[in-house]
C-alpha cells in the first residue's frame, strides 16, 4: 500500500494497455463546485436539482431554470482544476490507449488539459437555441432566459437534462471504450443517472478491473476490485506516485 493505494492496483495497471475513466461531480469538488446532489444553497436549498433540470421545468418556468443555470455558470467560472483533474492529465500520459468520460459539464477537464475526453453531459458554459439546437454565443443577457437571435426561440445552456438523450456519437465511443478497457475507473460519481453508470456494468461484463474512488459507498463499491474510500484530489496523485515508483514503470 501506497498512499492508500494498494499494491496489486499498481501492478494491474503497470501491465495494462487500455484505461478509461468516468468522472462524475466528484472530481469538481475540491475545486469548489459543488456535486450535483450537493449543489442547492442558499436560495436554491428548496430546489431538487432532478426538478429543475428537465425540459418540463423549462417549458413550465423557463426563468427560473435560466436564473438556477446563471448562479451554477457562476460557480464553474470561479473554479480551477484541482490535484485530481492535473492527475488524470498525467494519468493519459502513461497508457496507450486512455480514455476519460465525463459526467461533469464544468470543463475542467479540458482546462487541466485531457484531451481523450468525452463531455458525457454536455458543458454549462455553452449556450444553444431550445428549439434549433445551434450553438449561440452573442445574446441578450439581461433576459432571462435571452431569446435566440436567429428564430426567437429561448436560449438553454448545452447540457443533457434529465429524460434527454446523451449525444450518439459520445454514448457509441462511450460503449466502445468501456467494453474494451483493461482497467474502468469510476470516480466521483454516485452511479445513479443511466447510462454513465451503465458504463461500469459494461466494463465488468467485459473482464475489466474496476477501480472505484470515492469517499462514499456506491452500488458499485461491492463489485469493485478496488474500492479506494478516500477524495479524487488525494488518492489520483497519489496513484500516479505509486505507479511512476513502481518496478514496471510507466513514464
Ligand atoms: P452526485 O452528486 O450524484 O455524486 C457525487 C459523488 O461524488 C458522490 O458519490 C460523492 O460521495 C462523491 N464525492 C464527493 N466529494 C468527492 C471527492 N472530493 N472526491 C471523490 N468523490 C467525491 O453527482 P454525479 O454522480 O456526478 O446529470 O451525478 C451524475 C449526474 O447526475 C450529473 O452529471 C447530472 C445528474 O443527473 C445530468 O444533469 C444529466
Amino acid at each position: 500500500m501506497s498512499g492508500g493505494v494498494p499494491a496489486g492496483l499498481t501492478e494491474t495497471l503497470a501491465a495494462a494497455e487500455s484505461v478509461c475513466v468516468l468522472t462524475g461531480s466528484g472530481v469538481s469538488a475540491e475545486s469548489g463546485v459543488p456535486t450535483f446532489r450537493d449543489a442547492q444553497t442558499g436560495l436554491w436549498a428548496k430546489f431538487q436539482p432532478e426538478a429543475l433540470a428537465t425540459m418540463e421545468a423549462f417549458r413550465r418556468d423557463p426563468s427560473l431554470v435560466w436564473e438556477w443555470y446563471r448562479w451554477r455558470r457562476e460557480l464553474v467560472r470561479q473554479a480551477r482544476p484541482n490535484a485530481a483533474h492535473a492527475a488524470l492529465v498525467e494519468l493519459e500520459q502513461m497508457f496507450p490507449r486512455f480514455n476519460l468520460i465525463s459526467q461533469n459539464v464544468d470543463g475542467l477537464h479540458q482546462a487541466a488539459g485531457s484531451r481523450n475526453m468525452i463531455e458525457f453531459h454536455g458543458n454549462i458554459m455553452r449556450t444553444v437555441c431550445s428549439e434549433e439546437g445551434r450553438v449561440v454565443e452573442d445574446y441578450d443577457a439581461s433576459e432571462s432566459p435571452p431569446p435566440c437571435p436567429h428564430c426567437g426561440a429561448y436560449l438553454r445552456p448545452d447540457v443533457v437534462w434529465f429524460g434527454e438523450q446523451i449525444d450518439t456519437d459520445a454514448l457509441a465511443a462511450a460503449i466502445e471504450y468501456a467494453g474494451a478497457c483493461d482497467v474502468f475507473f469510476a470516480i466521483g460519481t454516485s452511479a445513479l443517472v443511466q447510462p454513465a453508470a451503465g458504463l461500469a456494468e459494461l466494463a465488468l461484463q467485459s473482464g475489466a478491473c474496476l477501480v472505484e474512488i470515492n469517499p462514499q459507498q456506491t452500488s458499485l463499491s461491492d463489485r469493485a476490485s478496488y474500492a479506494l474510500h478516500g477524495t479524487a484530489a488525494e488518492l489520483l496523485p497519489a496513484l500516479v506516485r505509486a505507479l511512476r515508483d513502481s518496478p514496471g514503470e510507466r513514464a
